[in-house]
């Protein structure tokens, strides 16, 4: 066990989940702008792709490129060869990331039907050769997974992971078939943890599921005995989850122009990063996310989904700001102090 990142990171952790083409530097980078977490997780990445794209490259996927405003930043890998994970690991320790984690959890059918991520639950001692292989780059290694395939087996399974002797252990509270409008079972993460003190490893145990506020992170890690807690879809409610220990609500009720100019922040730098290199179109996704809770949020979210490049987008937008109206005495204004924290974004 490598003793650095997840020893020293205060407790209750705070983490931001890795999320499939949403967490990419630049959500990353608007996630830290808003409130930082302790932790951020790059997209899950297959061991083959850090090795080489298709051009025989190495290292060159997106979901690779990072900024230090993201650190300390967990790269996240799936796949089940061990030799790929242990050159893949030895790779992302040298390209800055201060840590590894193991996709152990993905519940996509096309996926765990190979055997690889949740597969990986009905393959212990392949998923325990994975660890040992992505040791060998030198960087903590973590796994996060579910409490089991098709039903909760979190002694078996959690009790296997913790004897490999990972630096933590990320529990999504519901198993692999497990339908996602259930509710994420807290007992079941709490179960993990008190497995972790049983065995007496020191692995950092954190759970995941359904939290949409700073203070569920407080609240959950203290019921439960854990050492932190990972959010995802509750940033898209609200991406200042982080920030502070206000309301789950309080970002629904913001003003609309300080979520457009958020949305515009966003905009920018999808642009300087990524500009032709990403398709436009997957930005789109965003404006769900800052255009809700507002009279206007629904025809300003039309009026985007219908561009197909950016300058178009942009003018939409700038024709909002620029007709938006009068804010309340003493509200928020667009272009005033939140416009000039984004430009810390551009
Ligand atoms: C759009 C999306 C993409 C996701 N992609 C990943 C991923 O790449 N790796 C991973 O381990 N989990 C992924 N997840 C699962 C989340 O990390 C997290 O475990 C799940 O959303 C439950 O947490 P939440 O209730 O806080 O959202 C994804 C979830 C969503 C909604």
């Amino acid at each position: 066990m490598v003793d650095t990142l997840w020893r020293r990171l205060p407790r209750p952790i705070h983490i931001l989940a890795p999320m499939e083409d949403v967490t990419d530097t630049v959500f990353r980078r608007i996630i830290a702008h808003c409130g930082r977490p302790d932790l951020f997780f790059t997209e899950f990445i297959h061991t083959d792709v850090v090795l080489a794209d298709r051009r025989g490259r190495p290292g060159v996927t997106p979901r690779l490129v990072h900024t230090p405003e993201e650190r300390p930043l967990v790269a996240q890998i799936w796949g089940n060869d061990p030799s790929s994970c242990a050159r893949a690991a030895a790779r992302l320790a040298q390209m800055g990331f201060d840590g590894i984690d193991l996709n152990m959890g993905c519940p996509v059918r096309k996926i765990r039907s190979k055997g690889a991520c949740a597969g990986l639950i009905r393959r212990p001692g392949l998923a325990a050769e994975l660890i040992a292989a992505a040791k060998e780059g030198g960087l903590p290694v973590s796994v996060k997974t579910r409490t089991g395939y098709d039903r909760h087996e979190t002694d078996r399974w959690v009790g296997h992971l913790l004897l490999q002797r990972i630096d933590a252990l990320t529990v999504h509270g519901r198993y692999a078939e497990q339908d996602s409008e259930e509710p994420a079972d807290w007992r079941e993460i709490g179960r993990a943890a008190a497995i972790a003190r049983e065995i007496g490893v020191d692995t950092a145990v954190i759970g995941n599921g359904d939290v949409t506020s700073r203070t569920g992170i407080r609240q959950l890690a203290r019921a439960y005995g854990l050492d932190g807690v990972m959010v995802g879809r509750g940033v898209f409610a609200d991406p200042y989850l982080f920030a502070t220990d206000r309301h789950p609500g309080a970002f629904q009720t913001a003003q609309a122009g300080q979520k457009v100019l958020l949305l515009r922040s966003h905009l920018r730098l999808y642009r300087e990063v990524w500009n032709d290199t990403r398709n436009y179109e997957i930005l789109k996704k965003f404006y769900k996310i800052y255009l809700t809770g507002f009279p206007e949020a629904e025809p300003l979210r039309e009026r985007l989904n219908a561009t197909h490049d950016y300058d178009t987008a942009e003018q939409v937008v700038a024709d909002f700001l620029s007709s938006a109206p009068a804010p309340a005495p003493g509200a928020l204004r667009p272009g005033s102090a939140f416009a000039s924290q984004t430009e810390v974004l551009r």
